[in-house]
């Protein structure tokens, strides 16, 4: 396999040391995407917002920063990647202001009308059936709930 697919590949789904090492740098790329959509988003979620592939988590990590009121769900079907999340935000785990899941965004263990917000960054072109993906995410989204999917290209 080619340096390149193999990237593709860890980025689609980070494993290993390498995966790791994938996870961390895209939270560092991935920052002024990040902040120029969060920092667009016309809502102030205080119940519930999801993070679907998760990565490195800093996604996870800023979502807490911006809404501390409200509950941030993880998920990302690497669990290499949710261990990764769990690190880096550690404490808010601790707290119970974070929680994390294995798992894909085709089967989301959340129940019906949950979340405000949820967020889908640099990760969608990796989903497996993108239309029944997102009716999916819709399933889980309060009435008037929002989907920010994020991409840079
Ligand atoms: C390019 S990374 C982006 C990570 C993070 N959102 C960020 O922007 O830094 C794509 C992430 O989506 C996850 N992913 C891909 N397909 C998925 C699926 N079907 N369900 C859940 N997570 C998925 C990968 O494991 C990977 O962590």
């Amino acid at each position: 396999m080619s340096d390149r697919s193999e990237h593709r590949k860890q980025c689609g789904n980070p494993v290993g040391e390498a995966g790791v090492e994938v996870g961390k740098r895209m939270n560092v790329h991935h920052e002024p995407l990040r902040e120029w959509g969060l920092s667009n988003l016309e809502i102030n979620p205080e119940l519930n917002i999801l993070d679907i592939g998760c990565g490195g988590g800093h996604a996870v990590k800023r979502l807490h920063e911006l809404y501390p009121a409200a509950k941030i769900s993880g998920i990302d079907h690497s669990p290499d990647m949710v261990e990764l999340t769990r690190e880096v935000n550690a404490q808010a785990v601790e707290e119970g202001a974070v929680d994390l899941l294995v798992g894909s965004v085709s089967k989301l263990p959340f129940p019906d009308e949950y979340f405000e917000l949820a967020v889908a960054m640099e990760t969608v072109y990796f989903w497996p059936e993108i239309a029944s993906d997102i009716i999916e995410v819709h399933r889980t989204l309060l009435p008037g709930g929002i989907l920010l999917i994020l991409q840079a290209s």
